[in-house]
């Protein structure tokens, strides 16, 4: 295990009663290779489950985003992207030449306060957003139906490509009156309302638009994960596979995208070594029992867990740190982001002096030299179980799908800055499928986590470019209405 150990070398300096803490903490958090092949072992089975007619806790919905790109799609198209965190909306032009696109986009921040609010000031939020885009970059010019690829980051249900039920909120979302219903609707809606020439040609999970993106340019690609504010992938499945869509008899060898909503694998809480922190952090959220898996790995919650374990630490009378110190902003729920333990595992100096400043400005605590090696075991024992779990989520679709090598688009914030993360995940990839020593690095890996193209962006509008093309060719599975479908293409544009 000499991988996972702590990189300071030597808590000399550290007090007694702070060391036995620090050994409590590692047996809390670090996940062995035998633990990580039991999840995974068990993350097969629940992949099959959801796929199964009964249907299981992980929710595998399919997509209908029915095929891989070739690189020579072509076309201009919307993209919308409704995360967690941004609002983005993007114009994209797939061009001529194989595999390359044009992109023009705004963002837009996604207000605090609409994610608790109601369903008419999310989609009317929205819709000024794509009203903006189009008066910004369109003024004067008389559009005809822009089709949009709407990337919509929730698990939904989706009888066709252009619709989908909302399962339930994640991510901290607690929006009255859309789960449960079709959500496209009132989108489509707020659009009229604003007389907006925008035809929804592709709801998209923001993992298969990662997934699609990266085979754009990679044709090796055969998973997309989103490690971020939240955690998911998806992959290609085949429709001889799913069991729950034998009724529509579907052509077997059909490939089908596979958004796996894997943020809610083991609600049950049959193997994921849950600690009293991931306990309270489920407890404390709008939706206590669900997202149980994401609730340890994604970045929402990275910061809150560490708040969590420094103030249980602070009020525990066996060690209690920061002792005479002002800890009100310490204490308030959500205070720190997943940025937080990443920078403190960034600071590269010996005394932790970053550290230290960090800690001073964001909580105003003066933390001992002590305290903050605490403080950065903590974020590496944090950082790193993270980093191995969500492996066992990709190792348990690899092991499911027979697949021995391929690539794995990844995006999202703690793929993209959380420090190791990458060779973390790397490293649990081969404790659990038992590859040889010199793999696992992170690079020339038989499945190798590769940073993706724009997923939310190019990834939505080949998404409704390969939708556009299946109509074209006949191809009418998942699509509600073809005739409005093949209106959309390709796409005009009146003088
Ligand atoms: C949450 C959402 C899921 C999304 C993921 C990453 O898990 O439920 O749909 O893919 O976050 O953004």
């Amino acid at each position: 295990m000499s991988e996972i150990t702590c990189t300071l070398g030597s808590f000399a300096d550290v007090p007694k009663d702070l060391l036995t803490q620090i050994d409590r903490l590692e047996e809390l958090f670090v996940v062995t290779p035998e633990k990580l092949k039991e999840i995974t072992d068990h993350f097969v089975k629940e992949l099959e489950r959801g796929l199964s007619k009964e249907g299981g806790t992980i929710p595998m919905n399919p997509t209908w985003c029915m095929a891989l790109p070739d690189g020579h799609e072509t076309g201009t198209f919307l993209a919308l992207d409704m995360g967690g965190t941004n609002l983005r909306v993007c114009e994209i032009t797939l061009t001529e030449a194989a595999g390359e696109f044009d992109i023009i986009q705004s963002k837009y921040r996604l207000p605090e306060e609409l994610k608790s609010g109601t369903a008419d000031e999310l989609w009317g939020y929205v819709a000024d957003c794509l009203q903006q885009f189009i008066e910004y970059h369109h003024e004067n010019e008389d559009l005809d139906h822009l089709p949009l690829g709407f990337t919509f980051s929730y698990p939904a249900t989706q009888d066709y490509i252009d619709h989908g039920v909302l399962q339930r909120w994640t991510k901290g979302f607690d929006i009255d009156g859309v789960e449960g219903k079709d959500v496209v609707p009132p989108f489509e809606a707020a659009l009229r309302e604003r007389n907006l020439p925008i035809k929804l040609a592709a709801l998209v999970n923001d993992t298969t638009g990662t997934m699609i993106a990266s085979a754009y340019t990679d044709p090796t690609v055969k998973i997309g994960c989103i490690f971020g504010t939240g955690c998911n992938a998806a992959y290609m499945e085949d429709c001889g596979s799913i069991p729950k869509l034998a009724h529509m008899n579907l052509d077997p060898s059909l490939p089908l995208a596979i958004n796996c909503e894997w943020g809610a694998f083991d609600n049950e809480h049959q193997v994921l070594p849950r600690t009293p922190y991931d306990i309270i952090v489920d407890k404390e959220s709008p939706r206590p029992g669900q997202q149980s898996f994401e609730k340890m790995v994604a970045g929402l919650y990275l910061g809150e867990l560490f708040r969590l374990v420094l103030l249980d630490l602070h009020q525990n009378p066996d060690c209690q740190i920061f002792e005479g110190q002002n800890i009100s902003k310490l204490q308030k729920p959500y205070s720190l982001d997943s940025s937080f333990p990443a920078a403190i595992e960034e600071d590269p100096f010996e005394n932790l002096s970053e550290t230290h400043d960090l800690v001073q400005n964001k909580l105003g605590i003066a933390a001992t030299k002590p305290e903050l090696e605490l403080m950065r075991r903590l974020a590496e024992l944090i950082g790193t179980r993270a980093a191995r779990l969500t492996a066992c989520g990709v190792a348990a679709i690899c092991k499911k799908k027979g697949w021995e090598t391929c690539h794995v688009g990844a995006d999202g914030s703690v793929f993209n800055k959380y420090p190791h993360f990458k060779v973390r995940g790397a490293q649990a990839l081969k404790e659990i499928l038992d590859w040889p020593a010199d793999k696992g690095k992170g690079k020339n890996d038989p499945i190798e986590i590769l940073p993706a193209e724009d997923g939310s962006g190019v990834g939505a509008a080949l998404i409704a470019a390969l939708t556009m093309k299946r109509v074209q060719q006949g191809q009418y599975a998942g699509i509600r209405d073809p005739e409005a479908m093949l209106k959309l293409c390709p796409p005009v544009k009146k003088a």
